[in-house]
């Protein structure tokens, strides 16, 4: 496995639409996927998208509690390596969070996301994923997927006053709480 050198906002692998992957399973795949788990863990995110990495392929990775799924623990983060995911809306209910970004580095900003969604894809041995997902999963499964499409979180703002740094969001959270709906979101 290798650390790989993360895009930062600005360069142009991070705002183009990345390409679906033919085969789920080809080793090159499960080399990605390895070396992006490598280097979320050490950039301390709970996801990661190929193009964060300079591959511009439609591949994710995150590692939460899978909220929303049937028979998942709610206490147990789970590693989801994603190929070629889609996102449907199950609602049209959306909830706001802090959200980070490993290619937005030392900043938070509060975005509104779909609070329900069914996404599907395929895993690495070219099996389908189903799940409906709420809460943080929610979020940062279309946090991550709007990576595949050229998007960052910063263009979501609706508010930019909410972009702030993380010196700054740490006295936020001190000192005046988010909103009852906020929740907050590591790194992505
Ligand atoms: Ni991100």
């Amino acid at each position: 496995m290798a650390i790989l050198k993360i895009a930062r906002m600005g360069h142009p692998v991070l705002q183009r639409v990345a390409e679906p992957v033919d085969d789920p399973t080809a080793p090159e795949i499960r080399r990605l996927l390895d070396d992006m788990l490598e280097t979320m863990r050490d950039a301390e995110g709970m996801g990661i998208a190929a193009p964060q990495v300079h591959i511009p392929l439609r591949v994710v990775i995150f590692v939460t509690p899978l909220i929303g799924t049937e028979d998942a623990d709610p206490d147990e983060y789970v590693l989801t390596e994603i190929i070629n995911p889609v996102i449907t809306t199950l609602d049209d209910d959306m909830a706001e969070g802090w959200e980070g970004c490993l290619s937005v580095p030392g900043l938070k900003g509060l975005v509104s996301r779909y609070r329900h969604v069914h996404y599907s894809g395929l895993d690495p041995q070219g099996e389908p994923i189903e799940r409906t997902a709420k809460s943080i999963h929610a979020r940062v499964v279309q946090h991550e997927c709007d990576h595949l499409d050229g998007l960052l979180y910063p263009y979501r703002l609706k508010d930019m006053n909410k972009l702030i740094f993380d010196s700054e969001y740490r006295h936020h959270t001190v000192t005046q709480r988010p909103t009852k709906t906020a929740e907050a979101e590591d790194n992505a």
